[in-house]
Formats: structure tokens, C-alpha cells, sequence
């Protein structure tokens, strides 16, 4: 798909604005959060010594015969689908698809890739399970997620489960691979594009620039954000983060970036909603709930935002040292 469908808000004048009540997505991101590709929480993974195997090149190695240990069962693949785009699924994911005799689906990003490979063209085999959420629905538990990987593994099928973004980004992979490894299958892993970098690159903003910003943190925010260290030059990418926004801007206003530090929601990357919404931390929340921005959306906050080229004037003008924006700017086409 191509570049973005609306151009930014302009930034309200920053310091001193009062944040404003969040629209209200946080019902849709707890579902999200509980739904089969949501955030892990960090105790509910166990350290293990096993490696894992990432998915080889060759297609001829796929639907192989399956490691030691997983003799008569099938493979499972844990692929990773990208932000939504079938142009930007690689090709090792492409190949496990056409492999496939079962796709097990998420919604979010992995439906809009089966979707797009159908669109090109690319006839695959395979049954096509979705569980993934939709409005209103519940999601299939994880639980009963694992039990079909394992189940249809077991009745010797090359199954793939096709996750948004990349598996091991709050995509619970860590735990349907446990889930398979504890029952012997072979299981091997197909890393996709994260949302984290994808989305973001979508509204021209790089989370790192030379003399802006050299770190960056990602951060799920479906849950209260603690405060995260760093300023402006530190990017912090929020996901799940619509519900609870203005928590968010407050938290990390109140640190060393300040009511004024550049703020952009990119919604629905890839997608037909596609939008971009700048602000500062001050001003984001009342604009998000003026605009009625949605989940899904990746929050970036700091000075790489100012990149953007939707980044109103009143943002692009604040002194910088070394001023990329001497360089003109024009709108990035993925
Ligand atoms: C449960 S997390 C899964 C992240 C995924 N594993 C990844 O690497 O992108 C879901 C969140 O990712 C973000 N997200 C995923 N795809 C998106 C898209 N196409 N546009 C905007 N945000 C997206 C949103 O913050 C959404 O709430």
C-alpha cells in the first residue's frame, strides 16, 4: 500500500497544555492484550537452555523430515507476518506459507498478509484457521492455541502460525515455542517486521538519527507505563498504547523529555485507516481524543519525530545543534 492517507494535526502549542481525557480504546487493547498476540507478561516466560532453530532458506528443507526427539509429528513454523503489508512478509515467511497444510491466523497483521498474497496471486494450500480477534469477539485463550499447534503437528501437518509483526515482539511466540518443544515437535522460527520500526517509518520517522536520537526503547503500554529514563534523544515507542495515552504523556513528560517533546500516533499502519497524528506529550492526548484516534497505533515520542515530514512547523523549528532538518524533507513512500 502506499503512503499515508492524512496529514498531521498541527501541534497545539506545547508546555503548559492540560492533558485531556484518552479516547477510549483501552476496552479494545485488553482484548488485544489478551488475545493470542498480545504482550507477555515478563514473569509468565521461563528461561530455557534449548536452541532454537530459525527456519532455513531452502525451501526443500522445509516439510523435511522432523528433528530427533519429534519423530511422525509434523513441523511447526512460528512466522512472523510483518505490520500487515504482504510486501513486507520475507521471503523464508513466503516459503513456510506455500509449505504449508495448515496456517494458523492472527488477525491483526496476518490476515491482511494472507489477504495480499491472495491479491499478487500466490495460490497456497494450505487450511486457513483464524484465530485472532475481531471487535466484539473473544479471541481464541492461548492455551487452546498451543493445544492446536501441538495437535496438528502431531497429525503430521507442516503447520505454520502466523503472527503480526514479529513473533517475539509482545507476541507471545516465546510461549506457543515452549508449548510445542514440551511436546516434542519440531518447531523452528521465521522472524518478521516489527511494527515497532515498520509503523513508525510509515510517517518518515527513524528511531534512531545521527545527532538526534542513538537509543531507542519499546514499550507495551497496555498496561500503566512505569517511567522510562532517558530524553528527547532517547526514543521510546509505546505499543498498545491508545487506552492508556494520557497516563503515558504524563509519565513521561514528567522525566527529563518534558511537556514539550514531539509525540506521533501512526494508526492502523499499512492499513486502510492509515493516519498520522503529531503533538507533544503536553497537547497529544486532547488531539488523539479530538481526532478519535484507534488502536491499532504505535506511539513514538522524542526528536526523532520532528523528522516527520508531517511534523508541523512549530515542532520542526525548535534548535537543534546538529539540525537535520536543514536537509528537505518530503514524504516517504513504503
Ligand atoms: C500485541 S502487539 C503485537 C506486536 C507485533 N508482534 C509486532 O511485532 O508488531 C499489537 C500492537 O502492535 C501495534 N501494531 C501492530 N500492527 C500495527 C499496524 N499495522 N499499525 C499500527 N500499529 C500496529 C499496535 O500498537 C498494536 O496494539
Amino acid at each position: 500500500m502506499s503512503g499515508v492517507t492524512e496529514a498531521a494535526d498541527a501541534a497545539a502549542s506545547g508546555a503548559g497544555a492540560t492533558i485531556g481525557p484518552v479516547p477510549a480504546d483501552a476496552a479494545s487493547e485488553r482484548a488485544e492484550a489478551a488475545a493470542p498476540d498480545a504482550a507477555a507478561s515478563p514473569t509468565s516466560t521461563t528461561a530455557r537452555a534449548d536452541a532454537v532453530e530459525l527456519g532455513a532458506p531452502d525451501a526443500t528443507e522445509l516439510g523435511a523430515p522432523p528433528t530427533a526427539g519429534a519423530a511422525a509429528s509434523g513441523t511447526v513454523w512460528l512466522v512472523g507476518a510483518g505490520p500487515g503489508d504482504a510486501g513486507l512478509l520475507t521471503l523464508r515467511g513466503l516459503r513456510a506459507l506455500e509449505s504449508a497444510d495448515v496456517i494458523v491466523a492472527d488477525r491483526l497483521g496476518a490476515r491482511g498478509v494472507l489477504d495480499g498474497l491472495a491479491a499478487e496471486g500466490v495460490h497456497l494450500v494450505a487450511e486457513v484457521i483464524d484465530v485472532g480477534k475481531l471487535p466484539g469477539h473473544h479471541a481464541v485463550p492461548q492455551d487452546a492455541i498451543n493445544a492446536l499447534l501441538v495437535r496438528e503437528a502431531q497429525s503430521g501437518r507442516t503447520v505454520v502460525r502466523l503472527k503480526g509483526g514479529d513473533p517475539y515482539v509482545f507476541g507471545r511466540g516465546g510461549e506457543e515455542l515452549f508449548a510445542c518443544q514440551e511436546a516434542g515437535i519440531d518447531v523452528r522460527v521465521v522472524p518478521g517486521v516489527t511494527s515497532a520500526v515498520s509503523v513508525p517509518a510509515l510517517a518518515g520517522i527513524p528511531l534512531t538519527h545521527r545527532g538526534v536520537a542513538t537509543s531507542f526503547t519499546v514499550a507495551t503500554a497496555h498496561d500503566q507505563l512505569l517511567p522510562l529514563g532517558g530524553g528527547r534523544d532517547h526514543t521510546v515507542v509505546l505499543l498498545m498504547g491508545v487506552g492508556t495515552l494520557a497516563q503515558s504523556a504524563l509519565t513521561l513528560a514528567r522525566g527529563e523529555r518534558g511537556g514539550d517533546c514531539p509525540v506521533a500516533i501512526v494508526e492502523d499502519g499499512f492499513g486502510a485507516r492509515q493516519r498520522v497524528t503529531v503533538g507533544t506529550l503536553a497537547t497529544i492526548a486532547a488531539q488523539a481524543a479530538e481526532r478519535g484516534v484507534r488502536s491499532p497505533a504505535v506511539v513514538v515520542v522524542g526528536d526523532v519525530v520532528r523528522l516527520s515530514p508531517y511534523a508541523p512547523a512549530a515542532l520542526a523549528s525548535l534548535d537543534l545543534t546538529f539540525d537535520p532538518l536543514a536537509v528537505p524533507r518530503k514524504a516517504p513512500s513504503l
